[in-house]
């Protein structure tokens, strides 16, 4: 039995597999809508979502299996205590997988020790989110052509930007990739996300200024502060607004450099950017149903 911990967790020949099983599905719908019939899957969301969570519904129903789960730590029995180890033996029982969102770093690891269905990892406190990344990838393979001989600017908050370490660590592995790190100095990516780089041998360079590298870039990764990881409220005031990417700084940019966002933004990405056509991140959103298909296909070991 596998689960989805790391984005490491699958080799580049295994998620080149996935892409293109996404490929598949997203081209041939009715062959996939009854691969899971009689399968269901558990979301736990111990923290708010709209794409992660909604979209592995959207992928399990669309592959003919049922969903069950919770949306929130207060509607579930975390509320009265209830540990992350004990909540999955017992939804072990209800469901075939599990996708699990969790604010603790390491806790779908946690579940993944005490299950007997596959762990998902929908994102851990500020540490990883690889179904992100898995959605990143093909979004980029589609949008680009191939994952390679990129120069890829990833802009706002580093530190606590959880999509962002782990595109970064999956994107080390892939030919001629250079990373742009744009950020405020108490955003900057954490120390293992840096000497990753530094072992890997992977050009990267951090700055403060968006506008200084827009030229240079294949790709412009934008990403949120994200206020729910800040101890107090005024640091987040002072960083909230550090970049938004207006038609101004569009214009600096190549014409075809891709936007991406993990989405939801805030103020970041101005609305007057949407209609770009280099704007990709409501794509890259859908993208994300394909991409878990995929996953739970593979998870599950069905073979179609
Ligand atoms: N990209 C992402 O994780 O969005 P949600 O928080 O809405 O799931």
């Amino acid at each position: 039995m596998r689960h989805l911990i790391s984005p490491l967790d699958f080799s580049v020949e295994e998620l080149d597999k996935l892409i293109n099983l996404a490929y598949d599905i997203k081209d041939n719908p009715a062959k996939y809508a009854h691969t899971c019939d009689g399968r269901i899957l558990a979301t736990c969301f111990y923290e708010p979502s709209t794409r992660t969570r909604l979209s592995f519904e959207s992928a399990m129903l669309r592959l003919g299996g049922k969903t069950l789960g919770f949306a929130s730590a207060d509607s579930s029995s975390a509320a009265k205590g209830e540990s992350v180890s004990d909540t999955i033996s017992v939804i072990s029982g209800y469901a075939d997988i599990c996708a699990m969102r969790h604010p603790k770093e390491g806790a779908p690891l946690v579940a993944s020790i005490h299950s007997t269905i596959p762990v998902i990892n929908a994102g851990d406190g500020g540490h990883q989110h690889p179904t992100q990344t898995l959605t990143d990838l093909l979004t980029i393979h589609s949008l680009n052509g191939e994952i390679k001989n990129l120069t890829i600017g990833l802009c706002g908050d580093l530190k606590f930007g959880r999509t962002v370490h782990s595109l970064i660590t999956a994107l080390v592995r892939y030919e001629n990739i250079k990373f742009i790190l744009i950020s405020p100095e108490e955003l900057k990516v954490p120390s293992y996300i840096r000497q990753l780089l530094i072992d890997k041998n992977i050009p990267f360079e951090e700055v403060v200024t968006l506008d200084d590298s827009m030229s240079k870039l294949d790709i412009l990764y934008m990403t949120r502060v994200q206020r729910e990881r800040f101890f107090n409220e005024e640091d987040y005031l002072r960083m909230k607004d550090f970049y938004i990417l207006d038609k101004a700084k569009m214009a600096l940019a190549k014409e075809n450099m891709l936007v991406l966002h993990p989405l939801p933004r805030v103020n970041e990405i101005s609305v007057e950017v949407d209609n770009d056509p280099r704007a990709a991140y409501f794509k890259q959103a859908k993208f994300g149903v394909y991409i878990r298909m995929a996953l739970i296909l593979t998870l599950l070991e069905i073979e179609v």
